[in-house]
C-alpha cells in the first residue's frame, strides 16, 4: 500500500500540503463578487466546474479548452496556484492565493469540510455566492473508494469492507460526509447558497443548469443551454482532455486502475454494498442525519 500520512486540522483529515499551507489558505481574501463552488469530494466537483465555466463563456467550448479544469477553477486549498504560463489564464496571482481584480473573476472551488471552521472567513464576511453540490452518501463512498485506489496522493483504501468503516467514521480527506452536508444544509438559508444535487443534474441537466445560470446572473438562449447540456454530459467530459485528468501524470493518478471519469451514474452503490452493509449504513445515516431533512435520490 501507499505510505501517505494525512494530517489533521480541527479533527478533520487533510492532505499534508493543505495543512502546511493552512494559515495562508485561511487568510485568502475573497472579493464580494467571487463565486465559490463547494463540494464534498466526489460529489461532482469537476462536473459543476465545467458547467459554470461553460455558462461563463456563453457556451463557447473553445474558450473552455484554454486550460485544464483544475486551473480554470483553482481549488483554494492548493498550496500553489497555477501559473499564468501554464494556463494562459491571467486572473490568478503568482504569490499567495489572492485573485487579481477582474471584471470577470473565475469561480473558485473548495472542499472545506466543517464550513464555519474550515472555510477562509472572508467568504462569509463578503457574503459571496456559494454553489454547493451534494451527492448521496452511498455513491460518494463508492466513488471515493475507487478514487483512493487510483490516486497516489491519497492513502490506499484497503478492502471495500475496510473502507466502509473508514468512510462512515469520516477518516477520509475533508472529513465526514455527514458533517459536510449537514453543515452546508444548515447554512443555506442564511447565506447566498445555491444548493444542488448531483442526482437532479443527472436527471434533468437543463433545468439545473438554468438554475446555475440564473444564480450567476446570466441569461443565455435555449440553444446555448442545450449546447451546455450536451458538452457537459458524462460521455463528452470523459473524452475531453481538459476535464478527464488525462494530462495528470500516472505517478499521481493511475487511470489504468480506475478512470477519473469512472461511471457517472446514480445508484452504483448497489453494485458494492452488501445487504448487511446497506442495513447498517441506513441505521448510521438515520442517527447522524437526525433533524436534517434532506431527501437524497438513491437511484434513477
Ligand atoms: P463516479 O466515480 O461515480 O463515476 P469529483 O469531480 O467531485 O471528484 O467527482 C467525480 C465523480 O463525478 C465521478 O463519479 C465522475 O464520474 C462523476 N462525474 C464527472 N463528470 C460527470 C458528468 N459530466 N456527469 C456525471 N457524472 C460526472
Amino acid at each position: 500500500g501507499k505510505q501517505i500520512k494525512l494530517k489533521e486540522v480541527e479533527g478533520t483529515l487533510l492532505q499534508p500540503a493543505t495543512v502546511d499551507n493552512w494559515s495562508q489558505i485561511q487568510s485568502f481574501e475573497a472579493k464580494p463578487d467571487d463565486l465559490l463552488i463547494c463540494t464534498y469530494p466526489k460529489a461532482g466537483t469537476t462536473w459543476i466546474q465545467e458547467i459554470v465555466d461553460m455558462i461563463e463563456q456563453n457556451g463557447d467550448l473553445e474558450k473552455c479548452q484554454r486550460a485544464i479544469i483544475q486551473h480554470r477553477h483553482p481549488f483554494i486549498e492548493w498550496a500553489r496556484p497555477p501559473q499564468p504560463s501554464e494556463t494562459g489564464f491571467h486572473h490568478v496571482a503568482q504569490v499567495g492565493l489572492k485573485l487579481l481584480s477582474s471584471s470577470n473573476p473565475p469561480a473558485l472551488t473548495s472542499q472545506s469540510a466543517k464550513i464555519t471552521d474550515l472555510l477562509p472567513p472572508s467568504f462569509w464576511e463578503n457574503n459571496c455566492k456559494f454553489l454547493y453540490v451534494a451527492r448521496n452518501a452511498k455513491d460518494c463512498m463508492v466513488s471515493y473508494y475507487h478514487f483512493q485506489r487510483m490516486n497516489h496522493m491519497l492513502p490506499d483504501p484497503g478492502t471495500w469492507e475496510e473502507y466502509f468503516e473508514t468512510f462512515i467514521n469520516g477518516k477520509v480527506v475533508w472529513g465526514s460526509w455527514f458533517d459536510h452536508v449537514k453543515g452546508w444544509w444548515k447554512m443555506k438559508d442564511r447565506y447566498h447558497i445555491l444548493f444542488l444535487f448531483y442526482e437532479d443534474i443527472k436527471r434533468d441537466p437543463k433545468h439545473e443548469i438554468r438554475k446555475v445560470m440564473q444564480f450567476m446572473g446570466k441569461n443565455l438562449d435555449e440553444t446555448v443551454l442545450d449546447k451546455i447540456v450536451q458538452e457537459t454530459s458524462f460521455e463528452k467530459m470523459k473524452e475531453n482532455p481538459m476535464t478527464n485528468r488525462s494530462t495528470v501524470s500516472k505517478s499521481i493518478m493511475d487511470q489504468s486502475i480506475s478512470s477519473f471519469m469512472r461511471k457517472g451514474t446514480v445508484g452504483d452503490w448497489k453494485n458494492h454494498f452488501t445487504v448487511a452493509q446497506n442495513e447498517r449504513f441506513d441505521e448510521i445515516y438515520r442517527k447522524k442525519m437526525e433533524g436534517t431533512f434532506i431527501n437524497f435520490c438513491m437511484e434513477l
